[in-house]
């Protein structure tokens, strides 16, 4: 099962996402302990902020966000694979994040947040998809993306494939991935991107960087997961970047 972009991506996503929903949730999970409280932080108080999440997942974390007082919030996701009861403010819609302006209902709005979590990825045209999100925004508003380090797919091909950490990351072939911790029998197709790939994507939908973080594990959770912070150690884990339109 190979999939990139459009319907195909929907099948294989509708078929990984209870599996991820699962992984994402447990007690140890990376998201749990290192990246949503990243993202949360750097979200700070959104109190009467409308939220737009797009690859939502679930739309747990949207939820989250307007249980915390977010407002006329919307979650996207291609899976379709939505929490039963959305709080009131909150509508999860079935649609791709490759152009939000396209998505049913979105047209025309605006939101305070814009969040790509983990998401990113998988838009069919990243500039293209940034610089639509940028639209949406209100004239306070910024963008959160984040992305897992590129040089983890690079280890990771470089050990399955016998080369080295630089063939792998200067690659431009696409690969095939299996999630080990989602189902490893859904495969999807990523491209591989460098640290100035990405850099040159937020320039060229006119976007700055505020601030990027790379979240570690807390020493607490280190203690508790020593498994946990072996894979951080290993794979670095992910970049945040709080992005703002350059002046219009
Ligand atoms: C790794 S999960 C991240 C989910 C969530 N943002 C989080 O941080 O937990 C990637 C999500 O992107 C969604 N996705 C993949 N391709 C998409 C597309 N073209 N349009 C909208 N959502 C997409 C998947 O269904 C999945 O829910």
């Amino acid at each position: 099962m190979i999939s990139r972009t459009g319907s195909e991506d929907a099948s294989r996503w509708s078929a990984l996402s209870s599996d991820y929903e699962r992984a994402r949730t447990r007690e140890d999970s990376l998201d749990r302990l290192v990246e949503w409280p990243a993202e949360r932080d750097l979200l700070g108080d959104v109190a009467g902020l409308s939220v737009l999440d797009a690859g939502c997942a679930s739309g747990a974390k949207v939820a989250e966000l307007v249980d915390a007082g977010a407002t006329a919030s919307v979650g996207v996701d291609i899976s379709g694979d939505f929490i039963p009861d959305p709080p009131p403010g909150l509508e999860l819609i079935h649609g791709d994040l490759s152009d939000l302006s396209a998505v049913p209902d979105l047209a025309g709005r605006r939101f305070d947040r814009i969040l790509f979590l983990q998401s990113f990825g998988y838009a069919k045209d990243p500039v293209d998809a940034l610089r639509t999100a940028r639209a949406m925004l209100t004239d306070d508003g910024f963008i959160l993306l984040t992305r897992t380090q590129p040089i983890r797919y690079a280890i990771e091909r470089a050990e399955q494939n016998g080369t080295t950490l630089g063939e792998e990351y200067f690659s431009t072939d696409t690969f095939s991935y299996r999630h080990r911790n989602w189902n490893e029998d859904v495969v999807l197709t990523k491209r591989p991107y460098t640290m100035s790939d990405l850099l040159n994507t937020f320039s060229a939908a006119g976007l700055w960087i505020e601030t990027t973080v790379e979240p570690q594990m807390p020493e607490d959770a280190r203690r508790e997961y020593p498994h946990k912070q072996a894979v951080m150690d290993k794979y670095l884990g992910i970049l945040l970047f709080k992005l703002r339109p350059l002046a219009r």
